[in-house]
């Protein structure tokens, strides 16, 4: 099967699906190594329960933000990864990080991208008052949340939702669709044609 590196910041929701997965051997993929950005996450704990190896790599052990980049780009290709795929995590990674996994990082936004981008997708949806919103799968760019996306799907805003319900909604539909999305990836592959990725 695919070899998976997960990065997280967070408590590790998405992680947790992944590794409820990776036991079928239908799945394709295993998560081999989790890696954060905060020593205290609790994704690091559901590795470390999941008896799946586990690393922090925090930028304040680091000079600057460039040698950051090269320690946790190192951290995650001691792995092998096939896939690289960041679940709730919270930084950006330079162009020297994703060079080491050329069309290989996917990451998992709460929104319907292009629309809000950045740290707060679900609070910036709910502010400019769209009806509908969701979650989207995509390979990562050296831009931020600008990548071919790969799969979406389409949460609705419900008239009472703050922020935390609406999160919460969207992350039940962003878990199916990110363990069904790298699966997919790991099984059958994915090409990147210009701004279209595509399985096979
Ligand atoms: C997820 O909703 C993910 O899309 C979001 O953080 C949450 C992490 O949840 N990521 C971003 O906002 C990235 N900009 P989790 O820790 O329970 O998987």
């Amino acid at each position: 099967g695919a070899r998976l590196v997960v990065l997280a910041s967070g408590g590790g929701s998405n992680l947790a699906a992944l590794l409820a997965a990776h036991d079928d051997v239908a799945f394709g993929a295993r998560v081999v190594g989790v890696v954060s950005d905060k020593p205290a996450a609790g994704a690091l704990d559901l590795a470390r329960d999941a008896g799946v190896a586990s690393v922090a790599v925090a930028p304040a052990d680091f000079a600057d933000r460039a040698a950051w980049n090269t320690g946790i780009g190192e951290a995650v290709e001691v792995f092998r990864p096939d896939w690289v795929v960041l679940a709730g995590f919270m930084r950006i990674l330079s162009p020297e990080f994703l060079a080491r996994f050329p069309q290989r990082v996917l990451n998992t936004h709460p929104a319907l991208l292009p629309a809000f981008p950045g740290a707060h997708g679900v609070r910036d949806a709910l502010a400019y008052g769209v009806k509908m919103t969701g979650c989207t799968v995509h390979v990562v760019d050296d831009g931020v949340d600008t990548g071919p996306i790969v799969a979406q799907a389409a949460v609705p805003v419900l008239d009472d939702d703050d922020e935390a319900a609406l999160h919460e909604r969207i992350k039940v539909a962003e878990r199916s669709l990110l363990v069904e999305t790298v699966g997919r990836a790991a099984r059958e592959g994915l090409r990147v044609a210009g701004r279209r990725a595509v399985f096979g």
